[in-house]
């Protein structure tokens, strides 16, 4: 803030330099005019005069120019420590003894606001136990993306707790944290080179045979092939790529990862219905302990879960097991299959 403040004082002060400008050549034009009038000089002179004097202003604007770039640099530079210092102060470096790589994630009570005028999520108590398949749904903003982020740790809560195996996430370091809870969002990032160089971008940097074969265990390796393979280029942060394509990616990335818990907000939303199904059922065989909370508003990806969790403005509204799942886990009715949080 301060530094946004004073780049708008210096942006201030060029407007002031051009206000002299213009004062100063109305008062060159009203003496010379007088001058000429008196016959004391003549109008090349003025003109001349006005010449000159707009090459000196010119280089006063280039010179104030420059100083509100550096202003505006300034802020930028600012903004950067400030985000390096608030994320280097909240994560604890000590590494937790003896965290197990799989375990529970709850949330217990948790409330959570953007703004100062009431939470965007009340009082959200759940738990998904190591193995566990959940879907998420609600309305347009009823606090998915929200909860999906309090979930991996990127935001801690304002009320109540988020714990892994017992642990909360806010006392991990984000090594611990980032190993075990991967987080896959709609907008998938990629940085500028191949295909295989995106993919090795996770914890130990799988190497192109465990590439090839997370890819060929989704289902991927004609896909992958189509593309070009893994020496493929995607472009500048992946321009070259379809918004789908760079969402199998992502989910490839995450399952390289091997992560205790997956969190997949809309992550297949761009991917054509065919091989989102290809992909969500290969991501369902993968690892029988890899807990799966998939964020979703396509009703078939939904249908493939066993519990879903219904959020209505900020809060659990149901907390439901599947026929299938409710048989399995001996529940007798369809009434109690629904169990409001
Ligand atoms: N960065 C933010 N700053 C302020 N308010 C936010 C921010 N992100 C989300 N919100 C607000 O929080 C509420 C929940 O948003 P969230 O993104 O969690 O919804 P969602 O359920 O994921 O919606 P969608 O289905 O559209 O993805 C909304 O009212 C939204 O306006
Ligand atoms: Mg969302």
């Amino acid at each position: 803030m301060r530094a946004a403040r004073r780049a708008l004082r210096v942006e201030n002060r060029i407007d002031l330099v051009s206000l002299i400008e213009g004062l100063a050549l109305v008062a060159l034009l009203a003496v010379g005019g007088w001058l000429v009038t008196r016959d004391a000089i003549g109008v090349t002179t003025v003109v001349v005069f006005v010449v000159a004097s707009r090459n000196l202003f010119d280089s006063f604007t280039d010179l104030s120019q420059l100083v509100g770039e550096v202003a505006t640099a300034r802020t930028g530079l600012a903004r950067l420590l400030d985000l390096l210092s608030a994320t280097t102060a909240a994560a604890p470096s000590e590494e937790v003894d003896g965290l197990p790589e799989r375990g529970e994630l709850r949330c217990e009570g948790v409330d959570f606001g953007y703004r100062a005028d009431g939470p965007d999520l009340h009082g959200v108590t759940l738990a998904f136990p190591p193995g566990s398949r959940t879907g998420v749904v609600g309305e347009t903003g009823s606090g998915k993306t929200t909860l999906s982020k309090l979930l991996c740790g990127l935001y801690a809560p304002d009320a109540g707790r988020v714990t892994f195996a017992g642990a909360p996430l806010a006392e991990l370091p984000e090594r611990q944290l980032r190993r075990r809870i991967v987080l896959v969002p709609q907008e998938v990032r990629l940085v500028t080179g191949t295909v295989a160089e995106n993919l090795a971008l996770v914890r130990g940097e799988p190497d192109r045979a465990a590439i090839e074969r997370a890819v060929e265990r989704l289902g991927l390796t004609q896909w992958l092939d189509g593309l070009g393979g893994p020496d493929a280029e995607v472009g500048q942060r992946g321009a070259r790529l379809s918004a789908g394509e760079r969402q199998i990616l992502g989910v490839v990335r995450a399952v390289l990862a091997d992560p205790a818990v997956l969190v997949l907000d809309e992550a297949t939303a761009d991917i054509d219905p065919v091989t989102a199904a290809r992909l969500e059922h290969a991501l369902d065989e993968l690892r029988a302990d890899c807990t799966l909370i998939v964020i979703a508003h396509r009703p078939a990806t939904i249908a493939r879960l066993p519990r879903v969790v219904r959020l209505d403005a900020g809060r659990v509204v149901a907390d439901q097991l599947s026929a299938d799942a409710a048989a399995g886990a001996g529940h007798p009715s369809g009434e109690e299959k629904v169990r409001l949080a």
